[in-house]
């Protein structure tokens, strides 16, 4: 009887462990959010005027035809202004910890606040920015049937980070075969085998395969380190955070070339081959980065449905 006890915790453990050790979960189908706020979030989030030079809207860097993101390495704000970075996808970035490449903003509210302030990329100030809003009939009227009075800064804040909570890309490949609703193929299974093996998981995993920690880019082999990125080091000044950034998400990762906080690499391929030997240590074979680019293209997802939706 003992016996039979055993061998049943045991294989009670041993199915618990195969369910939970997929370090990938599935992004929910649908979120909850808005439908008035986030229509009207949309209409802000491609507006160029909200910009210093009324040239540069949110979609301007973070490109619908692009996985959210911006297929140049570095942008380009109003004024024709540099950045530093390249920027990140605005999909699924509600499921991420914190907000920007060194996590200095909670939530996505907070974020907002950055591209519309910063000179490199939109330049205004909160009173620019309502002046604008009061004097549109469109956005005086939508404000005041949504928010209950004339725009403000903080509701336009509000209804941008609503839109971004409906960017979210369900029914990837990879989550539907979590669900048990489709089988990868062979090469991708391969991929997703060695994604776990050779240790890529233990920094891109969970909701995001990614956004859930700050990692050191350059952990084994360093990674070459420029002043004045946004990196850990920005904020803290401690030596050992230079380099080191938010994970990035990798899902619809094929669709955001091109890769890392610089932008240096045009192909998933390169970014693969960089990211085992500075993060791990060691050369990937053309086989296994083969493998693990097509699992890694079974992490794109649908477009938002709110893109596509009439304006
Ligand atoms: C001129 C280009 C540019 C414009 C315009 C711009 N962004 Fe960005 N965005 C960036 C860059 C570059 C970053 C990364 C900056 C950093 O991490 O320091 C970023 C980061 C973000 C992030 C964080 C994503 C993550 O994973 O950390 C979000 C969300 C975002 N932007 C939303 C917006 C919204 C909303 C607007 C409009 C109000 C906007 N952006 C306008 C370039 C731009
Ligand atoms: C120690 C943590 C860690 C490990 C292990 C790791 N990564 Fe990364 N990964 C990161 C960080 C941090 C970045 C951002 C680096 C940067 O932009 O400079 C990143 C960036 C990437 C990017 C580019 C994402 C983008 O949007 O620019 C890809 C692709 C990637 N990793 C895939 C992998 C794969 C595949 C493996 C396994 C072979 C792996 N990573 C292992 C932490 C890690």
């Amino acid at each position: 009887m003992r016996l039979f006890i055993y061998l049943f915790v045991i294989t009670a453990l041993a199915c618990a462990n195969a369910v939970s050790s997929d370090p990938i979960k599935p992004l929910p189908i649908a979120v909850e959010y808005d439908r008035k706020k986030a229509e009207l979030g949309r209409a802000l989030f491609m507006d160029p005027n909200l910009s210093a030079d009324r040239s540069v809207a949110c979609v301007s860097c973070h490109s619908f035809d692009h996985g959210g993101a911006d297929p140049r390495p570095v942008s380009i704000g109003s004024h024709g202004n540099k950045g530093v970075v390249n920027a990140p996808t605005v999909y699924n970035s509600y499921f991420n910890f914190r907000q920007f490449w060194n996590g200095r903003a909670k939530d996505l509210k907070e974020q907002a606040k950055g591209p519309l302030h910063n000179p490199a990329e939109m330049g205004m100030v909160p009173e620019e920015i309502e002046r604008y809003l009061r004097g549109s009939d469109f956005y005086t009227e939508a404000f005041r049937k949504i928010y209950g009075r004339a725009p403000t800064h903080d509701d336009a804040l509000d209804a941008i980070a609503e839109f971004e909570k409906a960017l979210i890309t369900p029914n990837c490949k990879f989550d539907r075969f979590l669900r048990k609703e489709t089988k990868l193929s062979k090469l991708e299974y391969r991929g997703y085998k060695l994604f776990k093996t050779l240790g890529c998981a233990t920094c891109h995993n969970g909701i995001n395969v990614g956004g859930n920690s700050f990692q050191k880019m350059g952990l084994i082999f360093q990674y070459p380190w420029r002043e004045g990125l946004p990196d850990r080091y920005d904020i803290t000044n401690s030596p050992a955070d230079k380099n080191v950034y938010k994970v990035p998400t990798l899902r619809n990762i094929e669709l955001t070339a091109p890769y890392f906080h610089d932008g240096s690499v045009k192909t998933l391929e390169l970014a693969l081959k960089k990211m085992a030997y500075h993060n791990l240590g060691f050369d990937l074979s053309a086989e296994e980065i083969e493998a693990l680019v097509a699992f890694l293209k079974t992490l794109t997802g649908e477009t938002p449905r709110i893109i596509g939706e009439s304006r």
